[in-house]
Parts: C-alpha cells; structure tokens; sequence
C-alpha cells in the first residue's frame, strides 16, 4: 500500500444521544432509513441482536459492501470470529457482497478496501461501533500505538487474548455515519468518558455523524 497520511481529524463530532428500550429495533432502524451501500460491521456481542433483526430485511442487504471494523485472528469459523457471528445470524441469510478479514492481512484487506473505495480513504456510508469498558472501539485500545496511526487504514494489534486487525480512526473519522451500540450498566464510565471527549480511542472517531444509542442501563445516572 502506497504511504500516504490522511488528516486524524482534529475535529469533534457533535454526538447524537439515544436512551432506547429496545436497541436492537433502534439500530435496525437506522440502518434502514440510512439505506447504506457501504457499511463495517461492529464485532463483540452487543451488535448481534441488531443483526438479528436486520436478517429479516433481506431486500435492504442486496448488493450492500459488508466489511468489518475489526477481527480476532482466528479462523472464520472460530467462535470468537467477528465475522463468525455476524455469518451466523445475518449475512448467511441475505445476499450482501461480504469481505471477511482474512489471514491476519493487513495488507491484503487494505487492497480489499481499496478494491470498493479507490486510493482514497474508505468512507463509509456506516459504521456499526462497540465501545469497550475501557473506552477502546474495533481493536483500537488505550495505549497502543495502533490508535495513533494515520498513514494506514488497517493495523495489526497485539493483544492477549488473539492478534487483531483494525480500521484505523482515519477510516472510522471519515464515515457519513458512525452509530455506537452501547449496553449494560458495565459501560456506563466508558460511555461517559466517550460523551466527555475524554482520552480514549471511541472519543476520537470524528465521523460527519456520530449517534450513541444506548440503553438505560448503560445510561445510568451519571450520563448527562
Ligand atoms: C471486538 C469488538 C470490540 C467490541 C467491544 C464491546 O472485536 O471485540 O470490535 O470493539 O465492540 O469490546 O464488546 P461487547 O459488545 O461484547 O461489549
């Protein structure tokens, strides 16, 4: 891949917050209004029921680039696959055009990005996140080198549960939309700290648009 650097955007995005009942029903939602025609998936457990009911609008997912924000190196069938679950319960069900993170490649999946979006930087339509309790989002984690990155759009990260890779925050920064999906009362200090723009990698993703749908647990009280 060509050197090049692309600006991490200094700029804050205004966050949109949404306490809702039901997560699941208001991330679907979103993606159906938005009709995205490029879109990265989140990986751990939150997204999943979002993706479950996403599997019963087969005609939105027709033709749709499918990436991932980021992915355990593992194999593809491994339970900690992102794109595991994601098969699972949605995109075995519709015909999306998918690109899996394959073999650890960083490389490779920088050319599988360029391949839809040129040379220059991916912008996605969408941008399904996680946050994790300590403020990490994809595989871009407090502390690591990775998070700083602006010349690449996908890194390796070393971490010690499974290598990963990882959208870079130039690539989550330069999305029309980038919607967190945010639950339960263990993230409510990572919620705060994202909404606080306080120093942790989600409170950099500097997308066009940022919503942060939450429930009420992960709400809580100390969210303003
Ligand atoms: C991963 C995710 C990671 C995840 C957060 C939240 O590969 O694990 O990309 O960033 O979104 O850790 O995970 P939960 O949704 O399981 O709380």
């Amino acid at each position: 891949m060509p050197s090049r650097t692309w600006q991490a955007s200094e700029r804050r995005s205004r966050l949109e917050l949404r306490v809702v009942d039901d997560l699941a029903e208001a991330g679907s939602h979103i993606f159906l209004e938005t009709a995205p025609r490029t879109i990265a998936l989140a990986g751990g457990g939150t997204p999943r029921p979002v993706y479950q009911k996403l599997a019963g609008h087969p005609e939105a997912w027709e033709g749709v680039d499918v990436f991932f924000g980021d992915e355990r190196c593992v194999s593809l069938d491994d339970p900690a696959s992102n794109f595991r679950m994601a098969n699972e319960v949605l995109l075995s069900r519709v015909s999306a055009r998918v690109h899996p993170m394959r073999d650890c490649d960083a490389e490779d999946y920088e050319r599988e990005l360029a391949s839809v979006f040129g040379e220059t930087i991916p912008r996605f339509e969408l941008i399904f996140l996680g946050l994790g309790r300590d403020g990490h989002t994809a595989s871009l984690f407090p502390g690591d080198p990775a998070v700083g990155v602006t010349d690449r759009t996908v890194v390796k990260v070393q971490r010690p549960d499974h290598p990963r890779l990882t959208l870079t925050i130039p690539v989550l920064s330069a999305a029309k939309l980038a919607v967190f999906l945010v639950t339960g009362a263990d993230k409510e200090d990572a919620l705060v700290a994202l909404l606080a723009h306080a120093d942790v990698p989600a409170a950099r993703v500097a997308a066009e648009r940022v919503i942060v749908l939450v429930d009420a647990a992960a709400a809580g009280a100390d969210v303003p």
